[in-house]
């Protein structure tokens, strides 16, 4: 059975609820908080599925403890072939619509460069925002979810895009 791990930075709590939806729809996965249990980017190496959650700050910024982790591996050039990873995080499309979950674009575009294969893209349609990093060719490379302004969908967004993954992964 593949192992997955459920690598998670949320600085009030959006994002790491969904991954503890996560954990909870995913039998077996991990949940690995990036402020408490992250020890160094050789942790990614003990899974064969990586589930990267981040909510985006700053100017379309990951969550501050993603930005060590993101530095050593754009640094080292770790090999992730073989890894599968999938994006979820929460944003807010009213107030930073200019950049509205482009964190997820832009670590999808970092792990994607180290050789690992992206998963559980989902449409833009309900969202309205100007302007993400994380729309590829017309859909988000991951799971957005907006906790200011949408915040009764996004338990069935979650749950919905568990299902995604676990056909799409075989998990
Ligand atoms: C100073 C500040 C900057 C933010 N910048 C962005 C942004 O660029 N894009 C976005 O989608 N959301 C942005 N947000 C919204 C947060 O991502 C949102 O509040 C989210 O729910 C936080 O999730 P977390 O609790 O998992 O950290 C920002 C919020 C604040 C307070």
């Amino acid at each position: 059975m593949a192992k997955v791990g459920i690598f998670f930075g949320s600085s009030t709590g959006a994002t790491r609820e969904a991954a503890e939806v996560l954990a909870d729809e995913i039998k077996g996965a991990e949940l690995i908080d990036m402020e408490e249990d992250f020890d160094g980017i050789d942790q990614f190496e003990d899974y064969d599925v990586l589930l990267i959650g981040s909510s985006t700050w700053g100017q379309g910024d990951p969550q501050r403890d993603w930005v060590d982790p993101l530095y050593e591996l754009s640094n080292d050039q770790p090999d992730l072939s073989g890894k599968k990873v999938a994006f979820f995080g929460a944003g807010d499309q009213k107030t930073h619509g200019e950049h509205f979950v482009s964190a997820l674009g832009k670590m999808h575009d970092l792990f994607v460069s180290l050789g690992a294969s992206a998963y559980g893209y989902t449409p833009t349609e309900g969202f309205d925002y100007e302007y993400s990093l994380a729309e590829k060719e017309g859909k988000f490379c991951g799971l957005a979810f907006d906790n200011v302004n949408q915040e009764d969908l996004t338990e069935e967004r979650v749950t919905q895009w568990a299902g995604q993954l676990k056909s799409e992964m075989g998990l």
